[in-house]
């Protein structure tokens, strides 16, 4: 079956306080109206957006998250009939259409599946409300069909009693959808294109209308602060609880951002305040102290990531030691058995198995063999203000302490470079380096000074 999703984001989201548009406010880490494209890709061949309040950024932003996407835009905006009407000339023959909203981003692709397989010609994503306020009530008949759903504005005292609710998200087939739109007026006390509206028509005409019911918490939309911080929350939820179905061990589970996609072997523990975002692979036995960064990262067996430490597109080998308050940037590989401890940044570095970098050091376009050790503060001098160059060090090497490597450089096998050193020309295997200032002893020197 071909899904094309319909995402309504024109609307303007007056009480977010914000320039942007609504759906381009973050909520873990991405838009809303990411979330909502995420899980619409798992079922849809097509997606359309329909764009108005900002529309221009929001294109913009749309393009960046996928530039299949299509738009169509709704300069004013008349409801969600007239919405979705803007976008009817992209629906094709054979297609069913997901109505989904772009302000309402935790609606599951599970949620979306139970849709897509009722197999009705229209089917309803609804909820049951103890205080129903403010949403579309959902009438139906005793086999539990939709025969109508009326909006709060309109509904009488008795009706507003319904407590099962319209969410907004609904399925049905393209060719109906587009016949109930020519249909659709506004004469109603919003004066608005009401989608909803479409149930009475299309029941009036016979069309079995089922409704399916949905958890409340993935269809909560988010129209100010307050309530997108309650998404966030839900959102935090729902990362911690798949972390710990996995077995990750999480010493607070409140405490825990998953932003992104977590895959974890065996005996992993999760100290409070740290971030997953990208794609991050923990083997068996890590150990994440608190306030950690992990983005796009790889951590191998028995590896302990000391608290307050950021790494970013990096793979670390078993058996390591990482941070506190280490900085692993792009392209950085940690061989097993490294160390690399505080205050020290590597970016496209390679450092071998067993090599240590344990205090205050820039290790950029380096390559650090084995066991070699990485004195405090040595910097790999990568950049003459227009290039970068390579630093090369080979396995069991020593660089002293305060050392500045000025790269291209090549430091050899089992060298030796004595601390406070610049080094700008190639060592070979097993030399010593020295090139600092020699120190000069004047004797008596303060005393004949007065
Ligand atoms: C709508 C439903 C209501 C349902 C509720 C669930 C209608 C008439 N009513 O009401 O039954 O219970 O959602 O939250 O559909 N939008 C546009 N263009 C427009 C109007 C809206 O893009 O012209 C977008 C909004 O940005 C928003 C979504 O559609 O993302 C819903 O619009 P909103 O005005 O919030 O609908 P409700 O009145 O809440
Ligand atoms: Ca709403």
């Amino acid at each position: 079956m071909n899904i094309h999703t319909i995402i309504l984001a024109a609307g303007k989201g007056t009480r977010m306080n914000t320039n942007l548009p609504k759906v381009m406010q973050p909520l873990g880490g991405q838009s809303l109206v990411s979330h909502v494209i995420k899980t619409a890709k798992e079922s849809s061949k097509n997606i359309t957006v329909v764009v108005g309040h900002e529309k221009a950024l929001l294109k913009q932003h749309l393009a960046t998250i996928d530039p299949q996407i299509l738009t169509a835009d709704q300069d004013e905006q008349l409801g969600t009939a007239h919405a979705v009407k803007t976008a009817a000339h992209l629906i094709k023959d054979g297609e069913k259409v997901l109505v989904l909203y772009g302000d309402v981003p935790l609606i599951s692709s599970r949620t979306i599946a139970a849709l897509i397989d009722s197999g009705q010609e229209c089917t309803l994503l609804s909820m049951i409300l103890t205080d129903p306020t403010g949403y579309g009530r959902v009438v139906t008949n005793d086999q539990n069909q939709a025969l109508k759903i009326i909006e709060q504005k309109d509904a009488s005292d008795d009706e507003r009693l319904i407590q099962e609710v319209f969410t907004g998200i609904l399925l049905i087939d393209g060719q109906l959808l587009k016949a109930a739109l020519e249909d659709i007026n506004n004469q109603n006390a919003a004066n608005e294109y009401y989608l909803t509206d479409l149930v009475e028509i299309l029941s009036a005409k016979g069309v079995k209308i089922n409704c399916i019911q949905a958890n409340p918490s993935e269809v909560m939309g988010a129209n100010n602060k307050k309530e997108l911080h309650e998404l966030e929350s839900i959102l935090r939820n729902m990362g911690s609880e798949k972390l710990l179905e996995q077995g990750i061990t999480l010493l607070d589970a409140t405490r825990v951002d998953v932003r992104g996609d977590v895959e974890a072997g065996k005996d992993c523990s999760v100290d409070v305040n740290v971030i997953f975002e990208g794609q991050v692979t923990l083997g068996n036995n890590v150990t994440i102290k608190s306030n950690v960064v992990l983005q796009d990262v790889s951590i191998g067996d028995n590896s302990v990531i000391e608290s307050f430490s950021h790494l970013s597109s990096a793979i670390v080998g078993s058996n390591c030691n990482i941070g506190p308050y280490a900085r692993l940037r792009e392209g950085s590989e940690i061989g097993d058995n490294a160390k690399i401890g505080n205050f020290v940044e590597t970016k496209k570095t390679k450092l071998g198995d067993g090599a240590k970098a344990n205090h205050l050091a820039y290790l950029g376009d380096a390559d650090i063999g084995k066991k070699t050790n990485v004195g405090a503060g040595t910097i790999t001098c990568n950049y003459d203000g227009t290039n970068k160059h390579k630093t090369s060090i080979g396995e069991e090497s020593f660089i002293g302490t305060n050392s500045s490597l000025v790269a291209p450089v090549n430091i050899g096998k089992g060298a030796y470079v004595g601390a406070g050193s610049v080094i700008t020309k190639d060592v070979p295997d097993e030399a010593l380096a020295v090139g600092r200032g020699k120190q000069v002893i004047k004797e008596d020197w303060a005393k004949n000074k007065k």
